[in-house]
């Protein structure tokens, strides 16, 4: 049985039902790896998958970009309740990490691998709030005038954990988690051609400053005002979670962010990220000056 795509009202994303994640044969996972390619965004809902179940999924699509310290754990949790089963408090530094996933951003692109695609599914869901939102960087650069296309063609952006969480008054030390390493920041061009398709996108986000060339002020209101531009209807799209539902999305070509809720309420997503191609998402980088050091790396561990 083929599984039904069926495309959302926005530029991207499509809901993919009549398919068990955990039980694909070939031609179904063709079908979904195709549905990947063109509409960036799959929601299944009510897979309910186990933990390694949602492992080999997401390593259908390539390598696990391994986020924790131990390399045998290639799934993390996004929750902000703690072991004893409360809730994170406003000055915890995990805590800032979460509030720092509600702007629009890719993931691991302050790393010198950039990610290629990432999984999310839900385990506990606040009683509103709490949707991942997505934002179409394809449709963004096809939106863009022809002035703007020129003036941002050959343009690129250093990216940085630090420089992101510093915008939210979250000051993090070298070594205090991943991301915030001394390997410099990678510099990115603002147009990113996706290595399947061949189609152009925007490539900024919350990770983004610094573009050479231009002053300090004049980089972020570039790149401040193409995300307001680029991330609205009908570019964008907000799944509304419920436990067991499953998404996977493509971070060469799409922004994302975590919608705010309740932070009394306990939400947990289990994610797995898929690592980018070392041909097509490795970037050199440059010294971050918000780094305790600067050791330049091709290696995102
Ligand atoms: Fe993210």
């Amino acid at each position: 049985m083929e599984p039904t795509i069926t495309p959302i009202d926005a530029t991207l994303g499509a809901v993919v039902t009549g398919v068990r994640l955990a039980q694909m044969d070939a031609s179904t996972w063709k079908a979904v790896e195709q549905g990947f390619h063109e509409h960036a965004v799959l929601v299944f809902p009510g897979q309910n998958l186990t933990e390694a179940e949602q492992i080999a999924f997401a390593n259908r699509f390539g390598d696990i970009e391994l986020l924790a310290p131990d390399p045998a754990q290639k799934a993390v949790a996004i929750s902000n309740q703690k072991p004893d089963g409360s809730v994170m408090s406003a000055g915890e530094h995990r805590f800032k990490s979460l509030r720092g996933n509600e702007g629009w951003h890719t993931d691991s692109s302050y790393m010198p691998l950039a990610a290629k695609a990432s999984v999310l599914s839900a385990q506990v869901v606040p009683s509103a709030g709490g949707e991942t939102e997505w934002a179409d960087m394809r449709a963004a650069y096809e939106a863009l005038d022809e002035a703007m296309r020129q003036r941002i063609a050959g343009l690129s952006a250093h990216h940085s954990l630090y420089h992101s969480q510093a915008q939210i008054g979250h000051v993090v030390e070298t070594g205090a988690g991943y991301g915030f390493h001394a390997k410099g920041a990678p510099l990115r061009p603002l147009v990113k051609v996706h290595p399947v398709t061949g189609r152009p996108a925007l490539f900024i986000g919350r990770h983004a400053y610094g573009i050479p060339g231009l002053g300090e002020a004049e980089s972020e209101q570039l790149l401040s005002d193409l995300v307001d531009f680029t991330c609205r209807p009908p570019r964008t799209y907000a799944h509304r979670w419920r436990p067991g539902d499953v998404v996977i999305w493509d971070n060469r070509c799409v922004l994302h962010r975590a919608r705010p809720y309740d932070y009394q309420e306990v939400r947990v997503m289990r994610h797995t990220r898929v690592a980018g191609d070392r041909a097509t998402e490795l970037a050199p980088t440059h010294r971050d000056d918000r780094a305790a050091a600067y050791e330049p790396s091709t290696s995102n561990r």
